[in-house]
């Protein structure tokens, strides 16, 4: 198995993105922590991966990722549950947002920067400090997004956050390079979560339409790639961002052109 003998931390495990991950490390072996703000829907998935026929394990813990505390403090958990933590998945994200003028700085910018940002900076800082203790090296994932390479409706303290998150992996990259560890961001697209999905049928069919299959991400498609760069198949990617949108930034629009 790829992750076989290897502990996982995954923050927004309870829901979307981070719970497909955490179904699919677990079914590489891997033995993870599913993180949320949302307990119960954590204890949910854990006990739903208990259930599945699979060899890796779970346990559950209430983290909000913008509190520096409260990672520390999901990072001692793991190590007094599991032994040691090989992989972090900062992947907890809020979305949303006001018109740039009509900003309340407060409510649209420092909040979400807290959760999108801090809490991937505080994951990379108290995951990494135990790697480079454990001294076996590790890996960090953290999930950055289309939106943080481009401008966007509502957009911009998320696209700012999920910018900080890739310019956070190359620094991380670079910094922990000398203890074995590897940091990669992911950017996807449009990805039916409840992020996506509390939105009209509209507005998801129009969402489809900007990638190249016509269709919304499956999570456990993005989950099956963040396993491949969790597993040592992937050590040569290192630093870098990681598409998983489905050609999202490659085109604008489809145009039924006349040929010409
Ligand atoms: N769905 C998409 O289309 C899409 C696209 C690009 C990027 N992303 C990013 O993917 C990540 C996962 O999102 P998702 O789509 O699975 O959404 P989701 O809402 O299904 O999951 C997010 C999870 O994060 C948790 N969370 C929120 N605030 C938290 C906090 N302060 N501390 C700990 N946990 C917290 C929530 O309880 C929830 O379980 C986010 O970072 C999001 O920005 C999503």
């Amino acid at each position: 198995m790829k992750l076989d003998n290897r502990t996982a931390i995954i923050t927004g495990a309870a829901s979307g993105i981070g719970r497909a991950t955490a179904h699919a490390f677990a079914r590489a072996g891997a033995k993870v922590m599913i993180a949320d703000i949302d307990l119960a829907s954590a204890e949910r998935v854990a006990a739903e991966i208990a259930d599945a026929d699979t060899s890796g394990e779970a346990d559950a813990v209430r983290v909000d990722v913008s509190q520096f505390a409260d990672v520390e403090a999901m990072v001692a958990r793991t190590v007094e549950v599991f032994g040691a933590v090989d992989v972090i998945f900062n992947n907890a994200g809020i979305a949303g947002g006001a018109p740039l003028l009509d900003h309340d700085p407060e409510a649209d910018y420092h909040r979400l920067l807290r959760v999108d940002q801090d809490g991937v900076y505080y994951g990379i800082l108290a995951a990494g400090r135990q790697m480079a203790k454990q001294g076996t090296g590790g890996v960090i994932i953290s999930t950055s997004s289309v939106y943080g390479e481009q401008a966007a409706e509502l957009s911009f303290t998320y696209s700012a956050a999920k910018a900080a998150v890739i310019s956070f992996t190359r620094s991380a990259a670079y910094e922990l390079a000398e203890h074995g560890i590897r940091a990669v961001a992911i950017t996807p697209g449009r990805v039916a979560t409840p992020i996506i999905n509390q939105f009209s049928d509209e507005l998801k069919a129009t969402f489809a339409g900007e990638q190249l299959r016509g269709a919304l991400t499956d999570p456990d498609e993005i989950a099956d790639v963040v396993t491949f760069l969790a597993s040592d198949e992937s050590r040569v990617i290192n630093g870098t961002v990681v598409s998983v949108e489905d050609g999202y930034s490659v085109f604008k629009q489809r145009l039924d052109l006349p040929v010409f």
